[in-house]
């Protein structure tokens, strides 16, 4: 459990990383009350000058010593070294929330959206665990629908951007973009096929059943946070030669009747959510404007008029900020509110 303080010894894992330069930026942009800020990353990167609010902070190896003194620490450098190195953080009474897919499912981890679950938070042991990007923007927006009408069904196709990824897949889509411009010949590194001016229907590895670990992350991952293994999700999740940005389509089915009207009323009202609908003047959430925001965008809110109570959307998040970073430093902050 986090103890009250004033300020507290904060340590990024992963901070060379996409996710963890961006959760360094919040940290900073949010004023955390940061004591001091440990940066963490392989030997790689060991010596790298990072700046936080104006000091440079010089990035550590991580190894399973570090965690004693440090009271939050916030990781995103794989599952496997999450796996690894948390509950040797949790054992020397650090708080970790976690970005990778490690912890998610496991019973004695809460996984936790602040809009959505907060609650949750009470009975962490140690270890949060964040929830996958694509997740996290459909249940900021599912949420007040469950409460309002109860969701049956949930139909998901997403529209992911390289930065999930991570760093390399950034440079790989760049890469490819100004070589294929340029008539070279291009060969995939990061993804099994070209990402420039394609999209992939495959995140992650695929399982037994047909469907990707992402696909599955998504329904498990749903049910858990919104609290209702009743709520039947169905994904298809794609990557796009977007740089940063998630975009999702969602059909949402539900047992009370729900106008297009009722669900904008519900969602400008929903903490996290900018309802952005205006077709007739092409107003309707892009990646590239919700790029460095906060909120979850929704809009193309209409009825689904082929079932009884069925509403078709748009919505796009940061997947760095909102998907990763973000919600990541609001479960902290909520874990100092609690404290
Ligand atoms: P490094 O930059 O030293 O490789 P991304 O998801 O954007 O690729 O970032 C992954 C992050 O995880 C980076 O900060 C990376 O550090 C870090 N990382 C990868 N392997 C290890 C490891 N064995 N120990 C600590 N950090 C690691």
């Amino acid at each position: 459990m986090l103890k009250k303080k004033e300020k507290y010894v904060v340590a990024v894992v992963g901070a060379t990383g996409a996710v963890g330069h961006e959760m360094v930026a919040v940290l900073e942009e949010r004023n955390f009350p940061v004591e001091k800020l440990r940066l963490f990353a392989s030997e790689r990167s060991e010596g790298k000058i990072m700046n936080f609010h104006d000091k440079s902070v010089t990035v550590e190896i991580l190894t399973e010593n570090v965690f004693k003194g440090i009271d939050i620490a916030l990781f995103s450098a794989g599952a496997e070294r999450s796996l690894h190195y948390a509950p040797f953080a949790a054992k020397a009474g650090c708080v970790v929330v976690d970005n990778s897919s490690a912890w998610r499912m496991d019973p004695e981890v809460p996984l936790v959206v602040p809009e959505v679950n907060p609650h949750d938070l009470k009975w962490h042991k140690g270890i949060i665990a964040n929830p996958n990007c694509s997740t996290i923007q459909m249940v900021v927006v599912l949420k007040p629908i469950h409460d309002a009408a109860k969701i049956k069904r949930v139909v998901v196709t997403t529209f992911q951007s390289v930065s999930g990824t991570g760093k390399k897949a950034m440079d790989e889509l760049l890469n490819q973009t100004s070589d294929l411009l340029n008539f070279k010949e291009i060969s995939p590194l990061v993804y099994p096929h070209q990402i420039a001016f394609n999209c992939l229907p495959q995140i992650d590895k695929f399982m037994d059943d047909g469907y990707t670990k992402e696909e599955i992350k998504m329904v498990n991952e749903t049910k858990k946070i919104m609290g209702d293994n009743s709520i039947k999700v169905t994904a298809t999740t794609v990557r796009v030669p977007v740089f940063r940005g998630h975009s999702e389509a969602l059909n949402i089915e539900t047992e009370n009747k729900l106008s297009a009207n009722d669900v904008r009323d519900l969602l400008s009202k929903a903490p996290g959510v900018i309802v952005y609908d205006v077709p007739e003047k092409n107003v309707y959430p892009l990646p590239t404007l919700c790029v460095g925001k906060d909120e979850v965008y929704a809009g193309r809110i209409r009825e689904d008029n082929t079932i009884e109570n069925g509403i078709n959307m748009w919505i796009a998040a940061d997947n760095l900020r909102k998907g990763a970073a973000l919600n990541a430093v609001q479960i902290a902050e909520k874990l100092i509110e609690m404290a």
